[in-house]
């Protein structure tokens, strides 16, 4: 595997690749892999023949009070994980490489970026949509994967391809878990043992609510159950428990076409966030 740090680079090294036929995928990620993320990797060998990750911390998509600075950094430990699920170019840029001096363009995508972790954290899906652009030109893949656990992310990326002509496939991957239901994620790993036991309750929780509302409960009875079941678990609080319709995330009163119930809350300072399908009465 090629660890590449600069754009002229990345561009020889893939048309190297492209050279030897088949299809490029992209894998963007901010690093400290866990199993979720090699499970994106799986799946793109499965789809391509050639594998492209990423792993850049995006300083543009973290809000002024977040954790950028904090964020777990593991690059040596991440290489030696991808190398192994047979990826064959890790594109780990240096920032100035992807931020220059002067550098003024921002991708906004409206609509779908304004509620649920939009509203709670302004600007984090104009970082991420200007990054993702960047990356699809720089690597120009023919297919990308993310995850379904970062829904709304996802939903943003399919309609920054879509409306910018982008012209390859966005696949999503569904989320992978713990064994007692917790979504993974890199800030896991700032939960204390106590927060990890108790932030089993939000997948927990999730589902009694998705249960109601597929027996035809009301669904605001089902949301305020949620966030009751969180805060006695002890999470500090919760930002949103939203049904939202599966393609544009309009928030939704009655589960009449398919659905998402989406959550963000937090346990200490840790701010959680999952979803989970809910079907159609
Ligand atoms: P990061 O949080 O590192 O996630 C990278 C990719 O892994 C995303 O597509 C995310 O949805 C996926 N992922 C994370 N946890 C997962 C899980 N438990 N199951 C399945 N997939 C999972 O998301 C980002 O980075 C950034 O915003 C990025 C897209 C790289 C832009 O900077």
């Amino acid at each position: 595997m090629q660890i590449i740090r600069r754009v002229d680079r990345l561009r020889s090294a893939v048309s190297l690749l492209r050279r030897q036929g088949g299809e490029v995928a992209l894998v963007p990620t901010m690093g400290a892999l866990h199993a979720g993320h090699m499970q994106l990797m799986r799946e793109a060998k499965q789809r391509a023949d050639h594998v492209v990750a990423s792993i850049f911390v995006n300083p543009m998509q973290f809000g002024a009070n977040e954790d950028l600075d904090a964020y777990p950094r593991q690059e040596e430990a991440d290489a030696a994980m991808l190398s192994e699920a047979g990826v064959a170019i890790l594109w780990a840029p240096d920032v100035d490489q992807v931020y220059p001096a002067g550098f003024a363009t921002n991708v906004s995508v409206a609509g779908v970026s304004d509620g649920l972790c939009g509203a709670a954290r302004p600007g984090h899906f104009d970082g991420v949509a200007t990054i993702v652009a960047k990356l699809f030109n720089q690597v120009q893949p023919d297919m990308a994967l993310f995850g379904e656990k970062d829904y709304q992310q996802l939903a943003v990326i399919r309609t920054m391809a879509r409306d910018l002509n982008f012209g390859l496939d966005i696949i999503g991957v569904p989320t992978v878990r713990d064994a007692d239901g917790l979504a993974l994620s890199s800030r896991n790993a700032y939960l204390t043992s106590e927060q990890r036991a108790a932030a089993a309750m939000l997948p927990r929780a999730m589902q009694a609510g998705i249960a109601v509302i597929e027996a035809g409960g009301p669904v605001g009875e089902a949301t305020r159950g949620i966030e009751q079941a969180l805060l006695a678990a002890g999470f500090a609080s919760v930002d949103y428990v939203t049904l939202a319709d599966a393609a544009t995330l309009q928030p939704m009163e009655i589960a009449d076409r398919p659905a998402r119930l989406l959550v963000a809350a937090r346990i200490g300072s840790t701010r959680l966030i999952d979803n989970m399908p809910v079907n159609a009465r």
